[in-house]
């Protein structure tokens, strides 16, 4: 229930034993998201993912002995296929997090973001309309489209602006972002004008374990024990607003949960840096944990290189709105966050081997053995 005020809410999610579809629970946040429902609730999770080159069934391991979880692998462009599960799952809700999610990929092959994300998005909410259409009353009364989205939507920010707050005006610079705007819109307008029941959230950088390693935290982690070359884009003043995955995973539930229908929440981890300051940070945890790594200091290895094109220089997240209505706020501060990251990829290398054997990672990474 809302701890503001129930009457607004629309309803309540808050029921035990619940079914939840979530997309893209291969990936990065999606699985984090999976444990947490697992481990924190007593819903069941059925999880559409097609594995595209950054969903793994490495990254699923964990997970899929649970009875509680059903791994459907399909691509969420694919009406039937949605529309078979949709039948045969009943979902209570969808957490819908199945995207291309890289912005440097989606600079040199713009399509798979238009046929995924925006395309997915809309075959997804079709289907999702039509079976909350068909629900009983009861099912309808609870049934809640939960859309995950980016700060990336909002654009970028001056060195001192004020934070983006869920008013902000939508200004995306790069296929990715255009295309998950695209997604947000689309969500919005199947609530308006059809009626179904949407919440809405967009979250800033997200770190923390099973990120695949073309992002910039785990990509510098690799290169930096290798003794290759940590390539900082441009001159490495670009801010970014770190949130540990596993506090993401919290803040989606809350939404979900107790979100209000027809709202969007922003999250953030109040952690503003820029990439020169945090892999600063990271090569001193390197320091500290792979003392015998071939280039010590790891800091050497950082290597100014051509910056990404149409770069958003800063992102920050004003959380005011999930704070007070939803009682939300990270609880890993970045330090440790940190640590417990770099942890995790020295002790999951064979995980980093198995999801980087594909054409994009080996070559455009450089990170194939
Ligand atoms: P990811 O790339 O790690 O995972 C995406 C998952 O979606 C993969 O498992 C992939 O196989 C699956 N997928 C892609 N296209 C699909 C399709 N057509 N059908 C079915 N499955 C498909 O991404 P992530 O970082 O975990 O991001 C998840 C979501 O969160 C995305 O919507 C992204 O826009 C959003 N988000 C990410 C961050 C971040 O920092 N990573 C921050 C805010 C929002
Ligand atoms: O803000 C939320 C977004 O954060 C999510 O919507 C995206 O899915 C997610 O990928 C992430 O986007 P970014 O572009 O901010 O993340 P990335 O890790 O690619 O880059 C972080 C910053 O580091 C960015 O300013 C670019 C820079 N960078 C990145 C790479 C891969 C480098 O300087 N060098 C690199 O090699």
């Amino acid at each position: 229930m809302c701890i503001l005020c129930a009457q607004f809410c629309g309803g309540n999610f808050g029921e035990a034993g619940l079914k939840i579809l979530v997309t893209g629970g291969a990936g990065f946040i999606g699985s984090a998201l999976i444990r947490y429902l697992l481990e924190r609730t007593d819903h069941d999770v059925v999880n559409v993912d097609k594995l595209s080159y950054s969903g793994s069934r490495a990254t699923l391991s964990a997970i899929n002995n649970s009875p509680r979880h059903l791994f459907e692998q399909q691509d969420i462009c694919d009406g039937d296929a949605l529309e078979r599960i949709f039948a045969s799952q009943r979902p209570d809700a969808v957490m819908h997090l199945a995207a291309e999610s890289h912005v440097d990929r989606s600079i040199d092959r713009p399509a798979d973001f238009i046929q995924s994300n925006i395309v997915g998005t809309y075959q997804l909410l079709e289907t999702a309309l039509a079976y909350f259409r068909a629900s009983d009353e009861k099912a309808r009364k609870r049934f809640r489209f939960h859309h995950i989205s980016t700060d990336e939507v909002y654009g970028a920010l001056a060195p001192e602006g004020p934070a983006f707050t869920e008013t902000t005006a939508y200004a995306p610079n790069s296929p990715y972002a255009a295309s998950k705007a695209a997604s947000d819109h689309l969500v919005h307008a199947w609530h308006r004008t059809y009626g179904l029941p949407v919440v809405l959230s967009n979250c800033s950088n997200n770190y923390g374990p099973f990120q695949f390693p073309e992002k910039l935290i785990p990509l510098c982690i690799l290169k930096a024990i290798r003794g290759e070359p940590i390539p900082v884009y441009g001159r490495g003043e670009n801010v970014r607003d770190w949130l540990f995955v596993e506090d993401h995973a919290e803040a989606l539930y809350r939404v979900l949960s107790d979100g209000r229908i027809g709202e969007r929440y922003n999250v953030g981890g109040d952690c503003e840096l820029s990439n020169l300051e945090l892999v600063k940070k990271l090569c001193a945890v390197l320091d500290e944990q792979r003392p015998d790594d071939p280039v010590v200091p790891h800091s050497k290895l950082i290597t100014y290189v051509t910056d990404r094109p149409g770069h958003d220089f800063r992102y920050a997240i004003d959380a005011g709105k999930i704070q007070n209505e939803l009682g939300w706020r990270p609880t890993t501060d970045f330090e440790p966050g940190l640590h417990k990251t770099v942890s995790w990829y020295l002790d999951n290398l064979e995980w980093c081997r198995t999801v980087t054997q594909g054409e994009y990672a080996g070559e455009r990474l450089g990170l194939r053995d």
